[in-house]
């Protein structure tokens, strides 16, 4: 097994802070570049049926502008297919969407939608996209996302993040437990595992510790720690500490 462990940077939340104000700035593909030179792996980005962050036209100058893979996140929607399959991004992960809800809160139903999906992300798949599926670290789901044919899993660390910074420290090992187990059954099948959202310094090092994980998608936690040390460093933290616990 590699020991490499990708860091992908999620700008949603650039584009956030941007749209607060309705103008161009900051401009999260300036963003994305800053990152590229920080040394993320990958670029992530989460095009919401809402627009609430990420717009169409960040899409388009992402795919321009980055010399490092474009993840490009999206809910399952004929709208967003018909996106992936104008850009064929590097990957693309099939989220969960509500419009309610403040992030994605929870996995992908894959076990309950698996006609579906199956269906669904074969064009993507035919059209050279990675297909990521983000899912809870849930034996049921991951076996769903195998036979539907999805190539990556990514595995929901937000249970586990929230129990951290919650104080919950039994319930935070049990949702590592599960992560880790998780993550060794799903290699066993074949699938490249990733894992990602709310990880921040105090959390990623379990995460990046387990040897099946091949990518972690960090954003919020980035973004914010940008106001306060600039994104350059903010990167080279998270990505000095991945290292670290890798070996
Ligand atoms: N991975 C997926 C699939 C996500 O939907 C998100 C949030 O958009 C992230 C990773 C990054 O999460 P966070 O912004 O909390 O680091």
């Amino acid at each position: 097994m590699t020991n490499t462990l990708r860091l992908g940077v999620n700008i949603d939340h650039v584009a956030t802070v941007r749209n607060a104000r309705g103008g161009n700035v900051p401009d999260p593909v300036r963003a994305a570049k800053l990152a590229e030179e920080a040394g993320a792996d990958g670029i992530t980005a989460h095009l919401r049926e809402d627009r609430r962050h990420i717009a169409d036209a960040d899409i388009d100058a992402l795919m321009d502008a980055l010399s490092v893979p474009l993840n490009f996140e999206m809910a399952a929607t004929t709208e967003m297919q018909k996106i992936a399959l104008r850009h064929k991004p590097h990957a693309v992960c099939i989220v969960p969407e509500k419009r309610e809800e403040r992030t994605t809160e929870g996995g992908l139903e894959v076990a309950r939608e698996e006609n579906h999906l199956a269906h669904y992300i074969a064009p993507l798949r035919d059209a050279g996209c990675r297909v990521s599926i983000f899912i809870a670290a849930d034996q049921k789901q991951i076996e769903a996302a195998h036979r539907i044919g999805a190539q990556v899993i990514e595995l929901h660390t937000g249970a586990y993040c929230d129990a951290h910074s919650e104080g919950h420290f039994e319930a935070r090992d049990a949702e590592l437990e599960k992560l880790r187990d998780m993550s060794a059954f799903a290699h066993s099948l074949g699938l490249e595992v990733h894992a990602g959202h709310g990880l921040t310094y105090d959390t990623v090092k379990p995460v990046a510790a387990f040897p099946e994980v091949m990518e972690l998608n960090i954003g919020h936690f980035l973004i914010g720690e940008a106001i306060f040390r600039g994104l350059t460093p903010a990167i080279a933290e998270m990505r000095r500490l991945m290292d670290e616990a890798r070996n």
